[in-house]
Parts: structure tokens; C-alpha cells; sequence
């Protein structure tokens, strides 16, 4: 009797822990592009943007977007436009990012365009 029903209490933990890392991934690494719903401008500048824009925006595959540069001239609705439906090259992430996210990186944009001395 013991023998047996070992392994069936094996089995049940191996079900358990089946459904709590489904359940992790439904609730956590699967939604919002891994971002949390509350990040800030700069952490959605890092995951989505600082590959081609660089780290410090000063560019790369993407032109610069710090202070001095041409896209420092342009406004928060081409911002918003670009972001959403793509440029040229630049891929659109309309469905990626909540209209959150996107104001948050925008404001991101402009806080570093408006610091002084760096760039
Ligand atoms: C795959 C590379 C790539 C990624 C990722 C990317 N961009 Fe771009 N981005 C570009 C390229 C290339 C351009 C220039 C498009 C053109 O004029 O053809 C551009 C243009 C822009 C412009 C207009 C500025 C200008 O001088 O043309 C803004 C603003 C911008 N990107 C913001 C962002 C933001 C914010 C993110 C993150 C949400 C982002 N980009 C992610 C490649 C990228």
C-alpha cells in the first residue's frame, strides 16, 4: 500500500508545479512586452528604443535624440505618431506599448532634451 501510492503524491507535485508556472507566466513575463504596466519613461526607452537609438540618445541605427539634436526641434505629436505607426526603418509600436508607456517616453525624451550639458 505505502509503495504505491508514493509515486501518485509524486505526480500530484509535478501538477502543482505545472500550473504555477503557467500561472507565473500568464501573470508576469508573458504580458506588456515583459514591462510592468507602471514603468517609467526610461525604462520603456531602454526595452524598446536605446538599441537603435543608443543607450544615451546620442544614436546608431536610429538618428540622435538628445540635446542639440534635429529631432530635439520636433513635436510631442510626431513624437507620438512615430512611435505608434513607424518611420521609415523605425518599426511601429502601437501594439507593444499602452498610450501610457508612449507619453511616458515622450516626457522621458524631453526631460533629457532639457538637461544641460550632456550630448
Ligand atoms: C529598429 C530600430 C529602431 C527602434 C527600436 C526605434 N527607432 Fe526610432 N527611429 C529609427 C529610425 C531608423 C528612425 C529614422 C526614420 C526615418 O526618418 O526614416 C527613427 C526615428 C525616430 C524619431 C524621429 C526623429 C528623427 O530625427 O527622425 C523619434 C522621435 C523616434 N525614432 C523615437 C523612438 C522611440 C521613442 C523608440 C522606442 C519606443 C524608437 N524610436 C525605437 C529606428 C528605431
Amino acid at each position: 500500500m505505502r509503495l504505491s501510492q508514493v509515486p501518485e503524491v509524486g505526480s500530484h507535485i509535478v501538477k502543482m508545479f505545472v500550473i504555477l508556472i503557467v500561472f507565473a507566466c500568464l501573470t508576469a513575463a508573458c504580458s506588456g512586452g515583459g514591462l510592468p504596466p507602471d514603468a517609467t519613461g526610461q525604462q520603456v526607452y531602454g526595452v524598446f528604443c536605446a538599441s537603435c537609438h543608443g543607450e544615451d540618445l546620442s544614436g546608431g541605427f536610429g538618428p540622435a535624440l538628445g540635446v542639440g539634436s534635429n529631432a530635439a526641434d520636433m513635436t510631442d505629436e510626431f513624437y507620438r505618431f512615430t512611435i505608434e505607426h513607424g518611420l521609415g526603418r523605425m518599426p511601429s509600436y502601437g501594439s507593444s506599448l499602452t498610450d501610457v508607456q508612449v507619453d511616458r517616453v515622450v516626457a522621458y525624451l524631453r526631460e533629457a532634451q532639457a538637461s544641460k550639458g550632456e550630448g
